[in-house]
């Protein structure tokens, strides 16, 4: 299908909502131990692999499978990950047109899987650090979708300049502030829904009471909802085997953009079943389900 000049996946209703994702793409180069080392230790690995991932690319693909009609704004480099970074998302239907290819390394994470699926992870920016500017194209795309989501991958300024424009075009901004970090408070002012774990909520502190919308993950717990008129709900977390948590997350909060005009029950119920789901396999963007799978679950 065809949506304003972009291809966008055939399996997408009409009446879908519109989500443009500005944001990081990252090659994962994944690694499963029994335990972390601990400085100046060698130690053998069980396994390793390499998934496309990346917090914007993971939540795109999100947003994709559940059901979304996605637009990604982003960079991938110029080096030999940069075609499967790409075909990450053109295989979810996420619309590509403003995904750039910049000289150089494409985003990396390096990332290590414990046996309770608990990761670490470490991020060498690459080709997400050039996405400095926002060309008018990219600013057509912010302005006609119905919501923007973004995260902290991508240069602070550009992240602002995005949720500016999508305030000043009536575009809902969803802000996940990971990985956490000190932000200007005029950003804060642009953000109507936040979505953090329990550590970014701390760690941002009190700038949250002035968000209309906070949505707090609370892994296997589920997730907590404070409305702007201060109304409170918590969705019970859905019990899987978890295998690896990396890029539960993104996954949540794809889920959650798509279903965010179900009301918040409905809308964090999906969310946390997208969230659930996307821990039983290993690699964040190869575990994140389909509308299908995340129906299913809830039934
Ligand atoms: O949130 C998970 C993601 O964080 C991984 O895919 C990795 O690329 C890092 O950006």
């Amino acid at each position: 299908m065809d949506v304003q000049g972009m291809d966008i996946g055939a399996e997408q209703a009409r009446d879908a909502p519109v989500i443009a994702v500005l944001g990081s793409v990252n090659m994962d180069l994944v690694t499963t131990v029994t335990r972390r080392p601990v400085p100046g230790e060698t130690i053998a690995g069980r396994d390793f692999a390499t998934v496309p991932g990346g917090k914007g690319a993971n939540q795109a693909v999100a947003a994709s499978r559940s059901g979304g009609r996605v637009r990604f704004l982003g960079a991938v480099g110029s080096d030999v990950f940069a075609p499967r970074l790409r075909e990450l998302l053109d295989e979810a239907g996420v619309a590509t047109e403003r995904l750039r290819t910049v000289e150089g390394s494409s985003g990396i994470a390096t990332i290590v899987v414990e046996e309770n699926g608990e990761n670490s992870i470490i991020v060498v920016g690459g080709a997400n650090a050039a996405v400095s500017e926002l060309d008018a194209d990219d600013l057509a795309v912010v302005a006609d979708a119905d919501m923007l989501v973004c995260q902290l991958e991508l240069p602070v300024p550009t992240v602002a300049a995005a949720l500016r424009h999508a305030r000043a075009h009536s575009t809902i901004t969803m802000l996940n502030p990971s990985p956490v970090r000190d932000l200007p408070e005029e950003l804060w002012a642009d953000v109507d829904i936040a979505v953090v774990n329990r550590g970014e909520a701390r760690r941002v502190g009190a700038v949250l009471d002035r968000i209309p919308h906070v949505v707090t993950t609370l892994g296997a717990d589920g997730a907590h909802h404070r409305g702007p008129d201060g109304s409170e709900l918590t969705v019970p977390g859905v019990a899987v085997e978890v295998v690896d948590t990396t890029g539960a997350g993104d996954a949540f909060t794809g889920a959650l953009a798509v279903a965010w005009s179900r009301g918040p029950r409905q809308a964090l119920r999906r969310a946390c079943a997208a969230g659930a789901l996307a821990t039983t396999a290993l690699g964040a963007s190869a575990s994140i389900p389909d509308r299908a799978a995340i129906e299913a679950l809830l039934d």
